[in-house]
C-alpha cells in the first residue's frame, strides 16, 4: 500500500502569528489525521533571499517549530524536519537542474515579483532563480500527492509537475519496458488486471483523465507490487515510460481573512500582527485599540460591520449568535465598539491558552524539541535515500 503523501514547507520567519495559524497551520493539523504528512523548515529557501543575514535563521527555526507544535501538529502523526538536515534535497535539486530549461524558471511569476518587491536586496543570484526548482526537489523527493500551499505558490507546483514529467520522459526509458509492464499487470490479479487494462485503453484512446485517476487509485491499493513494477504500471497507464517521480497537486489553502490590528492583511512585516503566543495583556490591548468603522465616530453613531476590521475577526472567531448580536448592535448603535470587541478578545485568548499549554513542555525542555526534529530528519532522510537510489539508477549514476 502506498498512501498519498502530503508535503509542505515553511520558511523560518520566527514566531508565527494568527494569520499563519488560520491560514496554513490549521489546515496542516487537519491533514495530518487524513494523510501521512511531512512538514519541514525551508531554511535553504530562506537563504535564497536572506543570504546576507543568515544569523537570524537559527533562532527562527526553533520558534517556528514550537508554534507548529502549539498549533497541534502532532509529531506522532507528522514527520517534522529541517530541509538542510536532509542534504539529499540538494542532490535532487542539482540533478533536476541539468534538465530544466532556464526559461521555465525565468517565467515563474514570483521571480520578477519578488525581485521588485524586495528591491533593497540583490536577488540577481543563481540561488534565487533556482529556488522554485529547489522547491520541486523538496516535493518530488517524497513523491507527494498533495502540497498544501497558498495561491502564490501554485505556479511552483505547476513547475514541479512539468519537471517531473520531463524527468520521467528523459530517464524513465527502460529496455524491454512493454514486456516488463505486461508481466507486472499480471501481478495485479486477474480482476484488477482487467480493470487496469480497461482504464489504460480509456485514457489512451479517449484521453479520459478520470481513468488515469482511477488507475492510480487501483495501483495505490495493490499491495503485492514492488516499487519498480509500480513505477512501470503508473507509466504504462499513460505511455511507454516508467514514472520515477510522481506529479503532485496543489491543495489550495484558502486565504485567511485574518486582518492585522490596523485592518490590513496580517503580516509580520507590516507590524500589525498578533503572535500565536503573545502575552494576554498585549493581545487585549492590541484588539482594544484596533480601528473600527471610521464612520462610527461617536458611540451613538450607527456603524457598518462590512467596513470594520473587527467584524472580520468576528467572522473567524464568533459563532452565529454572537455575530448576529454584533451586526445588529453595530447597525443600531445598540452596542459600543469596546463591547463588540470583548467576545473577540475572549475567543483569541481562549485559543491562545491552548497554544501556550501545548508549547510549554518544549519551552521547558529544549532537548524534547530537538529530539522530535532529529527523529523527523532521520525519517525524512530514509525516504529521501530511497528516492535518490532510484533517481541515480534511472540516470545511470548507480556505479556500485
Ligand atoms: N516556497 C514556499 C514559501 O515560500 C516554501 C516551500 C519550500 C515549500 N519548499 C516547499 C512549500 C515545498 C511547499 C512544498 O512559502
Ligand atoms: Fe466594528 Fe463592532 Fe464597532 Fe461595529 S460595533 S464598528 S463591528 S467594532
Amino acid at each position: 500500500m502506498y498512501p498519498e503523501r502530503v508535503v509542505s514547507g515553511m520558511r523560518p520567519t520566527g514566531a508565527l502569528h494568527l494569520g499563519h495559524y488560520h491560514g496554513a497551520l490549521k489546515n496542516w493539523v487537519r491533514l495530518q489525521s487524513e494523510y501521512p504528512c511531512l512538514f519541514f523548515v525551508a531554511d535553504w529557501h530562506a537563504l535564497t533571499t536572506h543570504y546576507d543575514s543568515p544569523e537570524v535563521i537559527e533562532e527562527n527555526i526553533w520558534d517556528m517549530v514550537i508554534d507548529w507544535l502549539a498549533a497541534g501538529i502532532d509529531p506522532q502523526q507528522s514527520v517534522l524536519f529541517i530541509q538542510s538536515r536532509v542534504p539529499e534535497h540538494a542532490e535532487l535539486f542539482l540533478l533536476l537542474s541539468m534538465c530544466t530549461p532556464l526559461g521555465w524558471l525565468e517565467r515563474v511569476p514570483t521571480y520578477k515579483d519578488q525581485q521588485e518587491k524586495l528591491s533593497e536586496r540583490d536577488l540577481s543570484t543563481y540561488g534565487f532563480l533556482g529556488y522554485p526548482l529547489l522547491q520541486a526537489a523538496d516535493i518530488l523527493m517524497y513523491r507527494a500527492a498533495w502540497v498544501p500551499v497558498g495561491e502564490d505558490q501554485v505556479p511552483h507546483i505547476e513547475l514541479t509537475r512539468e519537471v517531473a514529467r520531463r524527468f520521467n520522459h528523459l530517464f524513465g526509458r527502460e529496455v524491454g519496458f512493454e514486456e516488463k509492464a505486461r508481466e507486472a499487470v499480471k501481478k495485479l490479479g486477474s480482476k484488477r488486471a482487467k480493470l487496469y487494462l480497461e482504464l489504460r485503453t480509456r485514457f489512451q484512446e479517449q484521453g479520459d483523465e478520470q481513468a488515469v485517476q482511477r488507475g492510480h487509485d487501483l495501483l495505490d491499493d495493490s499491495q503485492n507490487l514492488g516499487l519498480a513494477d509500480r513505477e512501470r504500471l503508473f507509466g504504462y497507464l499513460e505511455g511507454s515510460r516508467k514514472l520515477i517521480l510522481s506529479e503532485p497537486q496543489a491543495l489550495l489553502t484558502e486565504a485567511s481573512r485574518m486582518p492585522g490590528i490596523d485592518g490590513q492583511k496580517m503580516s509580520k512585516s507590516y507590524g500589525n500582527a498578533i503572535a500565536m503566543r503573545e502575552d494576554p495583556a498585549v493581545v487585549t490591548k492590541k484588539i482594544r485599540t484596533m480601528p473600527t468603522d471610521p464612520a462610527r465616530v461617536r458611540r451613538t453613531d450607527p456603524g457598518e460591520p462590512e467596513r470594520c476590521p473587527v467584524w472580520q475577526l468576528h467572522q473567524v472567531y464568533s459563532g452565529e449568535d454572537t455575530r448576529q448580536w454584533a451586526q445588529a448592535g453595530c447597525r443600531s448603535a445598540g452596542i459600543g465598539c469596546l463591547e463588540c470587541k470583548q467576545p473577540v478578545i475572549d475567543a483569541v485568548l481562549a485559543e491562545q491558552q491552548g497554544f501556550l499549554e501545548r508549547a510549554q513542555p518544549y519551552l521547558d525542555d529544549r532537548t524534547l524539541l530537538r529530539n522530535i526534529v532529529a527523529d523527523g530528519c532521520d525519517q525524512a532522510r530514509k525516504m529521501a535515500q530511497e528516492t535518490m537510489r532510484e533517481v541515480r539508477e534511472a540516470i545511470g549514476l548507480a556505479y556500485d
